[in-house]
């Protein structure tokens, strides 16, 4: 489904129309609005009066979408506390999203949170996809009972499924199960780039959507450059052959000031 040019997309107000309690750190955000939204696209979530910041939307129907935001800082704490009738600016949606392969054997890889904006990829994909979900415990395993797909997890403290790596699970897939065609991704920058080094060890193509600091959303103020890509625009999503040759992926990334810095001390920094 093709989204409209970005400069027909007006800025818009709308009330929450729900607010679901995902998991203890998780919740998503309904609006009665329909959106027109390819998987793994992004919008623009603004709360008056705090700030601005991409969501990608988890849930999408003709007449309502959502997001599911992770509580960490001060803007996703306010995010995930907002009720029935709150009003919040929404610009967008923005991004490429996924170039869904619908005929192929794919897997779906996600980490964490980086389930959000997988769940409506693994939706219109055929039955045989290989779902695999890492999270830190059980209890923040997001949408358990949402895909008519059987899910493979792993757990860090082995709570549920394996314990270990998603990474482990994505090896036993294609070392037992045969070759795929296409492997999407979404959760911490350092499990999509050793999802894209064992896709690449396989000759197996790969899409992952990348996080940076993020400020206008639409290729123009420069804030999420990632080398020579754009991840607002060109991106978040990028596939192998744009990966090979992002040069700071899983590297570097730019602050809010612009000062470019190691990923750690990015993904550790606090946006006040
Ligand atoms: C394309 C895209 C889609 C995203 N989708 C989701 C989603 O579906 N669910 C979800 O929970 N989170 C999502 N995020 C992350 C989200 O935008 C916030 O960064 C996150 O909620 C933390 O914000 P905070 O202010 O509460 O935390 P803070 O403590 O202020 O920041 C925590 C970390 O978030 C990152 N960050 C902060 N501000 C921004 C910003 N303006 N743009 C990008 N990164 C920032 C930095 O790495 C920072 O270290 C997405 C980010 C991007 C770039
Ligand atoms: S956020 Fe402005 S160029 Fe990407």
């Amino acid at each position: 489904m093709m989204t409209k040019p970005v400069m027909d997309q007006k800025p818009l107000m709308l009330r929450v129309t729900e607010n679901k309690r995902e998991a203890p750190d998780y919740a998503t955000l309904f609006f009665d609005h329909s959106l027109a939204f390819r998987p793994g696209q992004f919008v623009m979530v603004w709360i008056p009066g705090l700030d601005e910041k991409p969501y990608t939307i988890s849930h999408h129907g003709p007449h309502r979408f959502g997001i599911t935001i992770e509580a960490k800082g001060v803007f996703s704490r306010k995010a995930i506390a907002l009720t029935k009738g709150d009003l919040v600016g929404i610009r967008g949606p923005f991004g490429n999203g996924f170039d869904i392969q619908f005929s192929q054997r794919s897997a779906v890889v996600a980490g964490g949170c980086g389930m959000a904006p997988l769940a409506t990829l693994v939706e219109q994909l055929p039955g045989d996809t290989t779902l695999i979900h890492g999270a830190r415990s059980k209890d923040a395993i997001l949408f358990p009972d949402r895909f008519a797909l059987a899910r493979e997890i792993c757990t860090d403290d082995g709570s549920l499924g394996h314990k270990g790596l998603v990474t482990d699970l994505l090896e036993r897939r294609i070392t037992d199960g045969g070759s795929l065609d296409m492997v999407y991704a979404c959760g911490p920058e350092i499990m999509m780039y050793k999802v894209f080094q064992l896709c690449e060890t396989h000759g197996i193509p790969c899409q992952v959507s990348l996080e940076r600091y993020m400020r206008c959303g639409f290729g123009v103020c420069g804030a999420c450059v990632c080398g020579k890509q754009v991840v607002c625009k060109d991106g978040p999503v990028f596939g192998s052959e744009a990966l090979r040759e992002m040069k700071d992926f899983n590297k570097k990334a730019l602050l809010k000031s612009g000062r470019e810095v190691d990923l750690s001390l990015y993904f550790s920094w606090r946006c006040r």
